[in-house]
């Protein structure tokens, strides 16, 4: 007999560790396979209606989930900032009980983390984080499935990030980074490197897959030999006040032709976008030989299509993926 499909749980995803590793798997094989088209899967047709907020400007997220929705057969409602009664007029659980009434999946870009979870909560839908101050968890399937497609694997190899490491991105590269099995090298000022209880829980994570990590102060360590090497902008969304403190703060960390030297000699170079040349990254670099960021930037629609479908299936609302 065919083995029994897993019990349906209403399945979101706030942050990295949502997926387990074999899940996180699951829907990297599912992005490669809708990416090579080998099937067609549209769990949206009806259409129903996908709806993706904006607290924070986006160009990439906006248009990778927009054109995602629509290719599940589904429609999507893009809100703008300011465009609705959240945040001001009307609390989130009231929000996430009148959408799930409405639509099948609900993406956020916002803020605070503690939002995204008070939306979960309170929703009978899937709830997906777009960024949040925290973490950034959809661009990091877009970034392991352009490190397989580069590398044909995650597992036991280095990914070296230098910069901010406190932000979003350096959370999530800590913990999806060892999610997939990779040696997480984190590295930035002193008082800028990721919280004590995100290392713990990417500490704890590595001990299942067999990655590592490591936070340091120290770049040149962190990118030894790394196989990826990657970096996000010194000045995330809501940081314009500190921005000459910070172009001065981070000035050794950043990714320059010399860098990438000490890095394998078939080293990768990844940014989620948008990118400052000059400051975290050389042009050299985000524009030469070792850079895949446009690969990564197209692998933002495959992963997050693979995603919501996952994400509908296992919460019951929709059909097994073909293929999955
Ligand atoms: N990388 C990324 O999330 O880009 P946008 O801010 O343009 O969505
Ligand atoms: N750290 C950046 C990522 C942008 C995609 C920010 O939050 O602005």
């Amino acid at each position: 007999p065919a083995p029994a499909a897993p019990a349906a749980t209403l399945r979101h995803f706030l942050v990295d560790t949502d997926l387990t590793p074999a899940e996180q798997s699951e829907v990297l094989d599912l992005a490669q396979s809708m990416k090579a088209e080998r099937f067609r899967h549209r769990p949206l047709a009806g259409p129903q209606t996908g709806i993706v907020f904006f607290d924070k400007t986006s160009t990439r997220t906006r248009v990778s989930f927009a054109a995602g929705i629509a290719d599940l057969g589904g429609q999507p409602l893009i809100v703008n900032p300011g465009e609705t009664q959240l945040g001001h007029k009307e609390s989130i659980a009231d929000t996430a009980r009148v959408l799930s009434r409405m639509v099948s999946v609900i993406v956020w870009r916002t803020f605070a983390q503690s939002g995204l979870q008070e939306m979960a909560e309170h929703a009978t839908v899937p709830v997906v984080n777009a960024l949040s101050d925290d973490y950034h968890p959809c661009q990091l399937l877009a970034d392991l499935l352009t490190v397989r497609e580069h590398k044909g694997r995650t597992e036991g190899l280095v990914m070296a990030y230098l910069g901010d490491a406190a932000n979003n991105m350096a959370n999530s590269y800590l913990l999806a980074g060892v999610t997939a099995g990779m040696h997480v090298r984190i590295a930035g000022p002193a008082g800028y490197l990721p919280q004590a209880p995100v290392v713990a829980a990417a500490e704890a994570r590595a001990t299942e897959t067999g990655g590592s990590v490591l936070v340091t102060t120290d770049a040149a360590q962190a990118l030894d030999g790394a196989d990826v090497v990657v970096t996000d902008t010194w000045i995330s969304m809501g940081q314009e006040d500190e921005k000459e403190a910070r172009q001065s703060l981070f000035r050794d960390y950043a990714v320059d032709a010399a860098a990438m030297g000490t890095a394998a000699p078939d080293a990768i170079f990844l940014h989620c976008l948008p990118a400052y040349r000059g400051f975290e990254v050389a042009a050299e670099v985000i524009d030469g030989p070792q850079s895949v960021v446009f690969d990564e930037a197209e692998n933002r629609l495959h992963a997050q299509k693979a995603l919501m479908a996952w994400l509908l299936y296992r919460s019951g609302l929709a059909t097994a993926p073909d293929g999955a």
